[in-house]
């Protein structure tokens, strides 16, 4: 009886359900496929804005004050890199090169190369040292020893620093908004996948560091050895 009433209470309204049901489904699938271009869109756009528009905004950008060569340099020299960056007899090393490093060659332009030309009318001639820009400047917390590496572990300066050597225009310093460092030492991958091609400076973050040393000597270092 119950049973009964309950069919003839909802079958009058089951059948012309029935055709609205089938348009439902149509406009849900429709409505689906909306959602899904909106999320596609959304999900499209924001891995732009990640991988473009957020380093972007990240980084701040300069340029070195002059636009050296180091290909055209190695050619002039005799001494290689040494020439210019050098162990003093202390085992400290000369890092950046001063102006007693050009002067010999550049005591007045040898061409109108305009870079050559603006570094001796503004800094040679002045006497006033070039403030280069520093892509491998770690934060002050941090003591690197370039004799401990270069010549304790006899490495080459091209395991971190890659293909300086045959560079011909300075890069672009690109300094991190928040950090204020410099975008080497995380690496110029924003995500970090992937290996640095074979001319590109080897990142410096902490663990850069710590995975070498484990691998060189089966062991991570104490935190004193690299903080000051
Ligand atoms: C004639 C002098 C000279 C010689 C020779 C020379 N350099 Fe340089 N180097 C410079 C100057 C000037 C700068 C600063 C401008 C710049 O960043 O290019 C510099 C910068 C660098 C830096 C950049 C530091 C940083 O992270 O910003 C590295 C690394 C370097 N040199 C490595 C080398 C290596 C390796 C060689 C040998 C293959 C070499 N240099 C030979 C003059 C020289
Ligand atoms: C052994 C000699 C020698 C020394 C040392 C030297 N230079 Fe040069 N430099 C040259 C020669 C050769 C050229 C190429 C000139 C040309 O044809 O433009 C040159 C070109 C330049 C130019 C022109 C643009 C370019 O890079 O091609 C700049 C700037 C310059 N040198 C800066 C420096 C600085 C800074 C130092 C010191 C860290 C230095 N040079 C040390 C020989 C030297
Ligand atoms: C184990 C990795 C490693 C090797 C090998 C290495 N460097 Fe560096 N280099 C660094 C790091 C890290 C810095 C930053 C040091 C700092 O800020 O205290 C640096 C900084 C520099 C600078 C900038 C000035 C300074 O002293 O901060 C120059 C120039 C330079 N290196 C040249 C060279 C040359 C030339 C060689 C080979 C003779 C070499 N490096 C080998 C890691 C390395
Ligand atoms: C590609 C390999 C490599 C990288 C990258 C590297 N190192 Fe080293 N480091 C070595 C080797 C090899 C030694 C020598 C180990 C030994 O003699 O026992 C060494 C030694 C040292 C030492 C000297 C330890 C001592 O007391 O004599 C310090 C400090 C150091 N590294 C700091 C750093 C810092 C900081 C960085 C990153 C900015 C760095 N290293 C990046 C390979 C590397
Ligand atoms: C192999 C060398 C090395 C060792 C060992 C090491 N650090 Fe570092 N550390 C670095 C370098 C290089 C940086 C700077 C680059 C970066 O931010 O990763 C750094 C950065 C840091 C920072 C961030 C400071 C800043 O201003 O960005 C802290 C905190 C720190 N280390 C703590 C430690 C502690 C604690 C230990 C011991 C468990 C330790 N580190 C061991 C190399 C080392």
């Amino acid at each position: 009886m119950s049973s009964t009433n309950l069919n003839k209470a909802v079958s009058p309204e089951a059948g012309p359900d029935a055709t609205p049901q089938a348009h439902d489904s149509a406009s849900s699938k429709s409505s689906g496929w909306a959602v899904f271009t909106f999320f596609m869109i959304g999900f499209v756009g924001s891995l732009l804005a990640g991988w473009i528009l957020f380093p972007e905004l990240l980084y701040s950008q300069k340029n070195q004050p002059i636009d050296f060569n180091h290909a055209v340099h190695l050619d002039a020299v005799t001494d290689g890199c040494d020439s210019c960056h050098y162990f003093r007899e202390d085992g400290s090393f000369s890092g950046m090169p001063d102006l007693a490093a050009c002067e010999d060659c550049h005591q007045e332009a040898m061409t109108d190369n305009p870079e050559e030309v603006k570094f001796v009318e503004e800094y040679v001639t002045p006497g006033i040292e070039v403030p280069w820009l520093n892509h491998s400047k770690q934060p002050d917390c941090v003591f690197f020893s370039h004799a401990a590496h270069v010549q304790g572990a006899d490495m080459s300066c091209a395991s971190c620093h890659g293909d300086i050597g045959t560079s011909e225009h300075t890069r672009v310093y690109e300094e991190n908004r928040i950090t204020g460092y410099s975008r080497d030492i995380w690496g110029q991958s924003i995500s970090r996948l992937g290996k640095p091609g074979p001319g590109d400076p080897r990142p410096m973050k902490m663990n850069d560091c710590a995975e070498c040393h484990e691998d060189e000597t089966g062991h991570k270092g104490a935190c004193f050895q690299c903080h000051k």
